[in-house]
């Protein structure tokens, strides 16, 4: 199977976390959209998105779309991953929506993951850590991060949906993902570090050439 037939059939299998009539929390990036695509057939409530394109495809295909604002609890949110360990720590930012990604999260009672095989890893680490920061702050933050054994760099050409930076960190190896996180998120300048253990996903489902693998954590 190629990547996208994996991408396609982990993102109908989450279909099977969403209650029809109640609200949705949905992800960004290339795996969401075949999420998206397939939830069009599901009568839910509406969905709260984490990026302006999510938003945009949900539209296109009828689905109602609230702000994170108008909502205090979601049952489930959907979403894909750059890496995800044994434990459901995960590596997003890769698309630059990892902010709102966060947000969204945050309101939901379940996190479940949709990958392809590809994106599990022992340690995270090997795919660039994206942070979003304030672009004042980047090269104090390069500083911060070299010390640390990190190499980073502006994504070029890049602002988020909020207008900030991302800084992509090449080199580290992320052995305590939790400690990691808040170490990062108490410097000055960040907006959000792409690490998320302190909400990881409960649920992946993994797509792998025998079908859908779910790992529960
Ligand atoms: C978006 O910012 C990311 O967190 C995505 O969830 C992640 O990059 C996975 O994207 P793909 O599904 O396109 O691999």
């Amino acid at each position: 199977m190629t990547q996208d037939e994996l991408k396609a059939m982990v993102g109908r299998a989450a279909l099977a976390y969403v209650q029809p009539g109640a609200l949705v929390g949905v992800g960004s990036g290339s795996t969401v959209a075949f999420f998206i695509d397939a939830l069009a057939a599901v009568p839910v409530a509406g969905a709260v998105s984490s990026s302006e394109a999510s938003s945009a495809r949900l539209r296109a295909l009828g689905i109602r779309v609230l702000d994170a604002g108008e909502v205090e609890r979601l049952p489930v949110y959907i979403d894909g991953a750059d890496e995800i360990d044994a434990q459901g720590c995960m590596i997003k930012g890769g698309g630059a929506a990892l902010t709102r990604e966060k947000i969204v999260a945050d309101l939901a009672e379940r996190f479940v993951c949709i990958a392809d095989a590809s994106k599990r890893v022992a340690v995270l680490g090997r795919f660039p850590l994206p942070v979003e920061v304030i672009a004042m702050a980047a090269p104090q933050l390069v500083r911060r991060f070299a010390a640390l054994g990190g190499l980073a760099a502006l994504r070029p050409g890049v602002l988020t949906d909020n207008g900030h930076p991302i800084l992509d960190v090449r080199g580290l190896e992320i052995t305590d993902p939790l400690a990691l996180e808040t170490e990062i998120n108490q410097w000055p300048g960040v907006v959000t570090v792409g690490i998320f253990a302190r909400r990881r996903a409960q649920t992946c489902l993994l797509g792998t050439a025998a079908g859908v693998e779910t790992l529960v954590f």
